[in-house]
Parts: C-alpha cells; sequence; structure tokens
C-alpha cells in the first residue's frame, strides 16, 4: 500500500510539497500551527502569490468540488502521528535577530512536539534548509523521544524549488537529494518520488551532512554567481564597460553558462542572503571561519548594490531628493513572487524615502505585503499612476509587465524622463527614443 504523508508547516515549501504529494497521488495530511493558515488552505486558497499553486491545491484539498480529496489539513500532532507513514518537515529557519546563525527554533519545536505521536515505525524527512550537524541531533531526539524508538527514522531531503518556479520545481526537481543512514529509508524515498525519477530526474543518495550541506552550498553558490557579475558592473562603471555584453559574452562559455548573471541591485528574498549568513556561523562554529570568509564579500557586494542605486537615483534627482517625486516600479524581492522579505526594491524604495524623497510605490501582486512592512511609502494602483508626476523613475523588480510599458505613455505623465534600470532588463533603445534618459547598472550612460 502506498505510504500515507504528512506535511509539517505549510508556508512556501510546505504548502507547495503538501499539495506536489496529492498530485503525485498520494493521501497527504498538511500541518500547520495556524489555524488562520490551515483555514485558508482547507477553502483551496494560498495565501501568497505562487503561479499555479492554488489550482493544484484546488485539484487535490477534500472539500474541494471536483477534487481528488486526497489532500487534506490540521493543526493536531496527534492526528498527523496517527495518520502518516512519511512525514515531511517544511517549517522556516530565519535568521536570527541580531546574528548570522539561523534560528532552529521552528524546527526543533516541530520535531518535539511530532515525536511523541510517533507510536509505529514511520520515516521522517527533513526539508528545511538547516546548518549541518542538525539532523544527527535530530535523528537522536527521534529514537529517544518517539515511542516507536528506533522505529522513527530520519532523511534528510533538501529542498531546491524557486519561488515562481515552485510547483514545476516540486513535481520535475532537476535533482533528488536524499541524506538516509539505512536502505529502508532510501526505498522509501524512491517510492516517494517513483514518478520524477522515472521522468528522469538524477537522484543523489549521500549522508546526513553532505544532504544538509548541498543546499548551503547551491544556494552560496548562486549568490556568488550574482555578486560576481556585480562586482563586474562596479568595473564597468568605473572602466567605460558594458556588463550586460559581458555577461552575454561569459554565457557562451558552457562552463560558466548564462543563467544568474544578470547585474542589478542583487539578490534578496528569504533564502540567498540569510542562508549565506548562516552558513559562515556554522562554518565559525566547526572551527573553519576561513573556508567561507568569501561569502563576507558576496554580502557585502551585494549589500552595496542597493546603496549604489540610490546614489544613481539622487544624482538623477539633480542632487538631493528634497522635494523630489520618485516612481519605483516594484517591490517584490524577485518578479512571480508577492515576497517582499528582503527586497532589494523595497529596501531602495524604502531608503529613498527615508532621505526625503516622496516614493510612490507600484508592484503587480507585492503591495499588500509590502505596505504592510512599509506604510510610510506611497502606493500606487498601476506602473502609470506610480509615475505620475515622477521626476525619476526606478525600475528595481523585473516583472513582465514592466517591459512591457510603452514609454511614450509614461513619458506623458511624468515631469522628468528619467529612468534607471536597477534590473537591466528594459530595451533602453526603446526609452530612449521615447525621449527618455535610460541609466542601468553597470552600463554606459548612453
Ligand atoms: C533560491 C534558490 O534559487 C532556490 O534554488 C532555493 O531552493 C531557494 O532559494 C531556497 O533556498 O528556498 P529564490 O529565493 O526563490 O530561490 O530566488 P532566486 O530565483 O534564486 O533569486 C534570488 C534573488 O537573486 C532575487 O532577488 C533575484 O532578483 C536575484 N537575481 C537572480 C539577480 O539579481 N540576478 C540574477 O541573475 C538572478
Amino acid at each position: 500500500m502506498a505510504p500515507k504523508i504528512t506535511v509539517i508547516g505549510t508556508g512556501y515549501l510546505g504548502a507547495t510539497h503538501a499539495a506536489a504529494m496529492a498530485e503525485l497521488g498520494f493521501e497527504v495530511l498538511g500541518l500547520d500551527i495556524s489555524p488562520e493558515k490551515i483555514a485558508t488552505l482547507s477553502a483551496g486558497e494560498v495565501p501568497m502569490y505562487e503561479p499555479g499553486l492554488e489550482e493544484l491545491l484546488r485539484k487535490h484539498v477534500a472539500g474541494h468540488p471536483g477534487a481528488s480529496g486526497r489532500l487534506r489539513f490540521t493543526t493536531s500532532y496527534e492526528e498527523v502521528g496517527e495518520f502518516g507513514d512519511i512525514h515531511f518537515v517544511c517549517v522556516n529557519t530565519p535568521q536570527k535577530h541580531g546574528e548570522y546563525a539561523c534560528d532552529m527554533s521552528y524546527v526543533d519545536s516541530a520535531f518535539a512536539s511530532l515525536a511523541p505521536h510517533l507510536r509505529r515505525p514511520a520515516l521522517v524527512v527533513g526539508k528545511s534548509t538547516v546548518p549541518v550537524g542538525s539532523a544527527e541531533r535530530l535523528a537522536a531526539l527521534l529514537t529517544e523521544q518517539a515511542p516507536a524508538g528506533e522505529g522513527a527514522e530520519l532523511a534528510w531531503n533538501p529542498e531546491f524549488l524557486r519561488e515562481g518556479f515552485a510547483v514545476q520545481d516540486t513535481l520535475h526537481p532537476d535533482r533528488i537529494v536524499i541524506g538516509v543512514t539505512s536502505e529502508r529509508a532510501e526505498k522509501q524515498l524512491r517510492e516517494v518520488y517513483e514518478r520524477p525519477l522515472a521522468e528522469g530526474s538524477p537522484l543523489v543518495v549521500t549522508d546526513f551532512p553532505t544532504a544538509e550541506l548541498v543546499k548551503a552550498a547551491a544556494n552560496s553558490f548562486l549568490a556568488t554567481k550574482i555578486s560576481f557579475i556585480n562586482a563586474m558592473a562596479e568595473v564597468c562603471e568605473a572602466a567605460g564597460g558594458d556588463v550586460a555584453k559581458l555577461a552575454e559574452a561569459l554565457g557562451h562559455d558552457d562552463r560558466i553558462g548564462p543563467k544568474f548573471l544578470r547585474a542589478g541591485i542583487g539578490f534578496g528574498g528569504g533564502c540567498l542572503p540569510k542562508d549565506i549568513r548562516a552558513f559562515m556561523a556554522r562554518a565559525g562554529e566547526l572551527g573553519s571561519p576561513q573556508a567561507l570568509a568569501f561569502l563576507r564579500e558576496v554580502d557585502s557586494i551585494n549589500m552595496r548594490r542597493r546603496g549604489h542605486m540610490v546614489e544613481l537615483a539622487r544624482e538623477a534627482a539633480g542632487g538631493s531628493f528634497l522635494g523630489v517625486r520618485v516612481a519605483v516600479l516594484g517591490a517584490a524581492f524577485k518578479p512571480d513572487s508577492d515576497d517582499v522579505r528582503d527586497s532589494p526594491a523595497l529596501n531602495v524604495a524604502g531608503q529613498i524615502h527615508l532621505q526625503g524623497g516622496q516614493v510612490t510605490v507600484y508592484d503587480p501582486k507585492a503591495m499588500e505585503n509590502a505596505r504592510r512592512v512599509f506604510p510610510t511609502l506611497g502606493y500606487a494602483p498601476s506602473a502609470l499612476e506610480a509615475a505620475r508626476g515622477a521626476d525619476v523613475v526606478l525600475h528595481l523588480t523585473e516583472w513582465r509587465e514592466f517591459r512591457e510599458l510603452d514609454p511614450a505613455a509614461l513619458g506623458e505623465v511624468v515631469t522628468g524622463r528619467h529612468l534607471l534600470d536597477g534590473r537591466n532588463a528594459l530595451d533602453a533603445d526603446r526609452w530612449r527614443e521615447a525621449g527618455w534618459t535610460y541609466r542601468a547598472l553597470g552600463r554606459p550612460r548612453a
């Protein structure tokens, strides 16, 4: 009989994983400690914007007309313990307040709450991004605290989904990594991922520490790649080069590849920034701080981008933000997401506002979240309205909608036709032809 699956923590990762498991044919019970979240998901609604996720949820959530009914939600650990053969732990691990290290309290409390309800053999699978060494500790905790004892086994299975592509990445992962200590655990996970494996997703079977490290290493590599091209943007600006052309040329080298070489205001979100910091902190604890010292530079190049964007905006505004109207296009940390956690766009908007600029923000999906984080900024219902009367327009999140804007139409409502492209994603010629000054990070002025 197919194993029954539970998913603990129904944030980005968990909600997507739960819906994907139901799509793969399993009976799934999702748990969250927030009753509001459970009520929303049970009603077939997703509390964040993620393309395709709501459709997938509605296809399976019990009680929704026409749904398979394979997916249910609860707040009860007891029910989860009784129901599941395989429990995926998907709670978040944010950065600790005032420290680089990651806050393990949600993971720890999920394991502590689950363990006493594991009365029969079960596999607990950690998916959260954790400091290396956590799995070993949590495996011991399970054996100690679960009534099933040795029957409560742990596996580590990091998740590589990208926001905006979460459903696609979960159903068709580019690799599946599992850290296991028994053949039984490997067999069970092969069964869970039978479909993606049959489709050709590669499987890497390894030990606990390697599985935990793969995740931290992957995000560190991506962050490094982005900061590398942003460092090149700084040099290009100093030398009069064009970073977009440079990236294009580098990308033709198969060993480098063209992806994640888009220079701009840098990376943000709930993962890359906090993951590189937690990785550095952990390397320090393990006695090899030097190994990851370069990540400090990766972080600092990245954070510098935001300040640089503010300086370019100040320059475009004539040297001061006082009395200057600034339109900001984009608030999400990246397109196709309403996530504003550590968003470079919102950070730049906030800095300009705090320095006396009158900032009006528009984002296709992240308005509500942005307003919650930064209620003192101005918000407009469209790009055109945000730009009305603006002295300077900043393009800070590369939504498709912004690439499709008509420079002439926008030109009619602004006070000054000054565009700064913080994402190197707009067609410079189109804007210049419509009478705009167009400037982008790491590129020549005209
Ligand atoms: C990232 C990883 O890409 C996922 O593989 C990983 O699973 C996830 O973190 C996680 O740990 O959960 P995500 O945070 O959704 O995914 O965002 P990315 O697509 O990696 O983008 C991160 C940031 O880099 C964004 O702010 C984006 O605008 C920026 N970026 C990306 C650039 O500035 N330049 C680029 O060329 C690419």
